[in-house]
């Protein structure tokens, strides 16, 4: 009895197999190319997850926190008529800006674009629009930062800013 199963494959046939399979190769990072722009990482990560920025104690009023909010330099402001947070990375050519208190800005040094501390529009320079907002919930004693008030928008801001 012979139990030994036997088959021939030429070399013909092989190659068919080999440009079959790199043929699939090739189209399945095509499908994962258009995937992974329908659904960006990002949102499949919860790029909206709230996070801790500090305890309310440690950004007194007339103060700024520094931190990073879904990849993004961000900070947050303690104004006097409560607590703001925004992207600061610039919306004319990506600088990051930073609060210069003497003159309650949010200033960008690369071109001196100023920006409002409370809403974070434009009041000088060539940034052709406001520093994209922050929604942010106290809570517990301390601040956190919850979602992109213009998710839209910030994508807008990286695209110009490229990856900050
Ligand atoms: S990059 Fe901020 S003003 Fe130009």
């Amino acid at each position: 009895m012979n139990d030994k199963i036997t088959f021939t494959i030429t070399r013909r046939k092989l190659t068919e197999i080999l440009m079959g399979l790199i043929a699939l190769f090739f189209a399945g990072g095509i499908l994962a190319s258009i995937l992974k722009y329908l659904w960006p990482q990002s949102a499949a990560k919860g790029e909206n997850a709230q996070i801790k920025i500090a305890n309310v104690d440690e950004v007194p009023t007339g103060s700024v926190r520094k931190f990073m909010f879904n990849g993004k330099a961000a900070i947050l402001l303690h104004m006097p008529a409560g607590f703001r947070a925004f992207g600061s990375v610039c919306t004319h050519l990506g600088c990051i800006a930073y609060w210069k208190p003497e003159e309650n800005i949010v200033f960008c040094p690369c071109h001196l674009g100023k920006f409002d501390p409370n809403t974070g529009a434009v009041i000088s320079g060539p940034p052709p629009s406001p520093l994209p907002a922050i929604d942010i919930v106290v809570k517990e004693g301390a601040v956190y930062a919850l979602k992109w008030k213009d998710p839209g928008y910030v994508k807008t801001i990286s695209f110009y800013a490229g990856a900050v």
